[in-house]
């Protein structure tokens, strides 16, 4: 049996994961496991940046944004001879199994050291809610109600000014957090990967917002990626409609805050879970929360689903105008 568990957290950092690694090093030490931390990402494990840790390593870490154990990105991951070495730093400290906090490039990383030996299990650690092994990811509710917060105070001047005001959310290729956001907000309009709508069509609808004698303003909800430049498109707008139009990027203001009471039983639940898995010698998968069960599937196979489970949502934007 496993006795000795290590924990990453990788890519991009989100609120929670530091009540993932809580949850992973608590319920690792009740199992009589060593549980030792890596830090930032697959880039300590390459350079040998892992320490023990204890009960107190943990303590006191629930309402923190971030991770406590950093986060990295290691392109050069995808190389084997560069993840031969981590698996020589693991076999050093006698670690064979690792849990892994990330999003889908971590995914890959953690099924490739299965590959070769290490036993790992990932848990979706990532804004973007992109990973469509799991309803929901961990830092996805957080980061959305800190774009509820920006995007209320954005109303109010928006109304005061009669006014059109596009707001950029983060989401990487996945249109989520601004469709929840959207929708949480009753906006006029959504702009996301799985619901472009072409600039005429924004430009008319727009128009007649602009004509109105009452309630002259809209927002709209944009995901980043969509349009290489969003001030360029505000002012687009505003040229062909003469709506006075600005455009706010949120950037990574999305990324950072103490996480949601959701985000932080969600991370307890999947790190607890995951430890049950390592211990039960699973390899190569993946955590996830489907219709409020813990599941888990083969990396391979979740990285290979479609990426449509809030897709039914979309008809709100229309039945809510
Ligand atoms: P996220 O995990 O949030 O999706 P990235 O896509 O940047 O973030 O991936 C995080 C890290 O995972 C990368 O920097 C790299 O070290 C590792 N990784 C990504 N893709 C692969 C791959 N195909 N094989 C091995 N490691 C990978
Ligand atoms: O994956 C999380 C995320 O915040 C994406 O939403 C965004 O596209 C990207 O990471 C930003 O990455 P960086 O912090 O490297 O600018």
């Amino acid at each position: 049996m496993v006795k000795r568990i290590g924990i990453i957290t990788s890519g991009g950092d989100a609120p929670g994961m530091n009540c993932a690694i809580r949850a992973v090093v608590r319920a690792g030490l009740a199992y009589g496991l060593e549980v030792f931390g890596v830090r930032e990402g697959y880039k300590g494990l390459v350079e040998d940046d892992i320490f023990q840790m204890d009960r107190d390593s943990v303590s006191n870490i629930v309402t923190r944004g971030g991770t406590i154990l950093r986060t990295a990105r290691l392109p050069e991951f995808k190389l084997e001879s560069v993840r031969q070495q981590a698996i020589e730093n693991l076999k050093k400290h006698g670690i064979e199994a690792l849990v892994v906090i990330g999003g889908d490039g971590s995914y890959m990383g953690a099924k490739k050291l299965s590959e070769m030996g290490i036993n790992c299990v990932a848990l979706p650690g990532t804004i973007d809610n992109d990973i469509a092994s799991t309803d929901y990811t961990i830092g996805f509710d957080t980061c959305l109600n800190t774009i509820i917060d920006c995007v209320d105070k954005i109303r109010d001047t928006t109304e005061s000014h009669n006014r059109c005001h596009l707001i950029e959310v983060m989401g990487n290729h996945c249109g989520d957090l601004a469709l929840f956001a959207g929708i949480a907000e009753g906006v006029e309009m959504i702009l996301t990967p799985d619901h472009p709508i072409p600039d005429t069509e924004v430009f008319s609808t727009m128009r007649g917002y602009s004509e109105r004698k009452e309630r002259k303003r809209a927002l709209i909800l944009v995901s980043e990626k969509l349009y290489p430049n969003i001030h360029e498109f505000a002012k687009q707008i505003e040229d062909e409609t003469g709506f006075v139009t600005r455009a706010t990027v949120l950037g990574h203001v999305q990324r950072g805050g103490a996480p949601s009471a959701f985000d932080r039983i969600l991370a307890a639940r999947m790190g607890a879970y995951a430890v049950d898995c390592l211990l039960a010698g699973k390899s190569g998968i993946c955590i996830g929360l489907v219709d409020n069960k813990l599941v888990d599937y083969d990396i391979y196979e979740a990285l290979a689903l479609p990426r449509d489970k809030h897709v039914s949502m979309l008809r709100l934007i229309d039945n809510l105008k």
